[in-house]
């Protein structure tokens, strides 16, 4: 019998990013973004982990084949790596490229492709800004 079980991939991208919430002026995003509202944007290196909830499928003894899953991540990231998201990436026209946001983005999309593609269900999305902050990001 199959049985439940979690798997994870890691992956790394480069981008950069501003925050700027264009409803204050410059003096109340100061006060709250600090330097990171210069126009120019500044760069990290961010770490995502997509972690896939499936059942073993007894016959392969996997969840999901990595080969089906790198390449629904690569797809998503093309958006991400070695972009400023808040003009290349359509996701950050209108919403503030915190690692919250992208993370939530990146649920959407790889959630959408991985239910479209294979059997498994996304089950939490962890994004790196740095090695020592992170978000997790879930969604029944
Ligand atoms: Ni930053």
């Amino acid at each position: 019998m199959g049985y439940k079980t979690l798997l994870t991939k890691r992956v790394e991208f480069s981008a950069s990013h501003r925050y700027w919430n264009p409803k204050w002026n410059e003096e109340a995003n100061k006060a709250i973004f600090g330097k990171c509202i210069s126009p120019y944007g500044h760069g990290h290196n961010y770490v995502l982990e997509v972690t896939v909830d499936g059942t073993v499928d007894p016959d392969t003894g996997m969840i999901i084949n990595i080969y089906d899953l790198k390449p629904i991540i690569s797809e998503v990231l093309k958006d991400f790596d070695h972009k400023f998201l808040n003009e290349d990436n359509p996701y950050f026209k209108d919403l503030i490229p915190t690692t919250e946001n992208i993370a939530r983005v990146l649920w959407d999309l790889i959630e959408k492709k991985l239910r479209e593609t294979t059997g498994c269900k996304l089950y939490r999305i962890r994004l790196y800004e740095s090695p020592d902050l992170y978000v997790d990001y879930r969604r029944e």
